[in-house]
């Protein structure tokens, strides 16, 4: 979906124009319209512009947030396209609180987010979703700044939609080498590099090659490299994603009941070939990295078994008492190789994993926030601003070493679950620390279990994966001057 900035003479005739109203206000534009949260009334045209209006209540002035503000744009955009609805307008003008522009790029955005769908394996769409939005702007200046606000808005969210569609991928069509290709796709600006099977076990990935024993889908270490023109010679910062194309439970297997959700364990990669997306069109200042491996976990003839110590490729051993925490085994490795890696080119900056870890992770915080735990304060906080400002929130939980009997092993240097069922989030982060090449280079984990997807699709979003991760990263770099 396209969105373009115009002026007051461009107003598009054929355009349906949403017009935003809080609640109670003294002028209400037609008696049968309150203004309330989820309200909508298509009108009359206007008179002088000629085209179709549609009311879109915001509730009261005094509870308004950004998210209410999402909510009903996106609410009103997927039904506005569910009519056949085409093209919509906004006017930045006609917005009834303060910050009228960066209300109109809120509005934008959520509205370009919610005519997302999952086409990759149907000709066509269902239903057509928007064709463009025209932001109406009243004069020049701002319609220079929008143009370009809008033209930054769309590359974000074509790398949000990268990530949707590589985690919405079902496993027989999304497997390993799949990833990839997509991963591929995104060159020359991003320079992509495989290890095989083969090459991981000649480098000692125990771990992940644990998991992988399970499927006959290759397995694959996928590493993405972007650099900038200028800055190149600056740390990096390295994302790594769990790229479980779809996560069985292996021996330790799942209960049957929406197993099918377990295409979307790759929402982590998902978000790392996101951003990757993102930064070749929006070119940040800093150089990144990504790590992503990927894998399937099957129940195979060849299968790791509950009770099978690996040696990984840090060194550590571990004891595999569940083969359904196969996450955090990849994740070992992953995270020891982005240390290392890094190191040749200087340690990194910042190590930023993020992966669908935990079922208990939706215990802890349901669908609202996703997990953050952190060795360094200042990128937790700076993490959690980026969250808290495009709707990605995160909420800490503790890293502390009375934490670490919960992954003590009586045969192996660690064991990959806890003991009983405390603390399920946190003896995840725990086990992953274990596996920092230098735990003085800052690492945050981000546990997006519960926020990676939504089998239903609400708020005007669409059902399946969210793509949580690239929009945050995007504000995280923005905060930090580096696009
Ligand atoms: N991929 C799952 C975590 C998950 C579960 C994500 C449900 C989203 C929804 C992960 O690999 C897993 O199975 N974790 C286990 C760990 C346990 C065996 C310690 C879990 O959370 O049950
Ligand atoms: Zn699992
Ligand atoms: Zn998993």
């Amino acid at each position: 979906m396209k969105l373009v900035a115009v002026g007051e003479r461009g107003f598009p005739k054929d355009a349906v124009a949403l017009e935003f109203h809080f609640q109670r206000q003294e002028s209400s534009p037609t008696a049968a319209f309150s203004g309330k949260a989820g309200e909508r009334l298509i009108a009359a045209r206007r008179a002088g512009h000629g085209t179709p209006r549609t009311l879109v209540g915001l509730g009261s002035r005094e509870k308004y947030s950004a998210d209410v503000l999402r909510k009903a744009a996106a609410e009103a955009a997927r039904d506005l396209a569910g009519r056949g609805v085409r093209k919509v307008s906004l006017e930045v003008s006609a917005w009834p609180g303060p910050h009228p522009a960066e209300a109109a790029r809120i509005a934008a955005e959520s509205i370009r987010l919610s005519q997302y769908r999952y086409t990759v394996n149907r000709d066509k769409s269902p239903d057509h979703p928007l064709e463009s939005l025209f932001v109406v702007c009243p004069n020049a200046r701002e319609q220079k700044s929008m143009a370009a606000d809008l033209a930054e808005i769309s590359a974000v969210d074509d790398g949000v939609d990268i990530a949707r569609d590589v985690s919405n991928l079902p496993g027989n069509l999304g497997p390993p080498m799949k990833i990839v290709q997509i991963a591929r796709k995104l060159g020359p600006a991003v320079r992509t590099r495989v290890l095989d099977r083969k090459a991981c076990e000649r480098l000692g990935m125990g771990a992940f090659l644990a998991v992988a024993k399970g499927s006959h889908a290759p397995p694959a270490f996928l590493v993405l490299e972007y650099r900038p023109r200028s800055g190149a010679r600056r740390r990096p910062i390295v994302l790594v994603g769990k790229g479980v194309t779809f996560d069985s439970g292996g021996i330790s297997i799942k209960p049957a009941d929406k197993m099918e959700e377990m295409k979307h364990d790759k929402s982590g990669a998902a978000a790392v070939i996101g951003i990757f997306a993102m930064a070749r069109q929006l070119k940040p200042r800093v150089p990144l990295i990504g790590v992503v491996p990927l894998t399937e976990n099957l129940p195979g003839g060849n299968a790791s078994r509950p009770g099978d110590i690996v040696r990984s490729l840090s060194g550590v051993t571990i004891e595999i008492k569940n083969t359904d925490a196969e996450g955090r085994l990849i994740l070992a490795d992953a995270l020891y190789y982005a240390g290392r890696f890094a190191t040749r080119s200087g340690k990194p900056e910042a190590i930023i994993d993020l992966a669908t870890l935990t079922g208990a992770c939706s215990i802890a915080l349901g669908d609202v926030y996703a997990a953050i735990l952190s060795n360094n304060d200042a990128l937790a906080r700076s993490l959690e601003l980026a969250g808290e400002s495009c709707g990605e929130r995160l909420w800490r939980l503790p890293l502390h070493e009375a934490y670490e009997r919960l992954i003590k092993s009586t045969v192996a240097d660690v064991q990959n679950i806890p003991e009983g069922r405390l603390a399920g989030t946190i003896a995840a982060g725990m086990f992953l620390k274990k596996f920092l090449a230098d735990d003085s280079v800052p690492w945050a984990h981000l546990d997006i279990a519960a926020t990676a997807w939504d089998a239903k699709g609400r708020d005007g979003r669409p059902a399946g994966s969210t793509g949580i991760g690239v929009r945050l990263f995007h504000e995280f770099l923005k905060a930090r001057a580096d696009i």
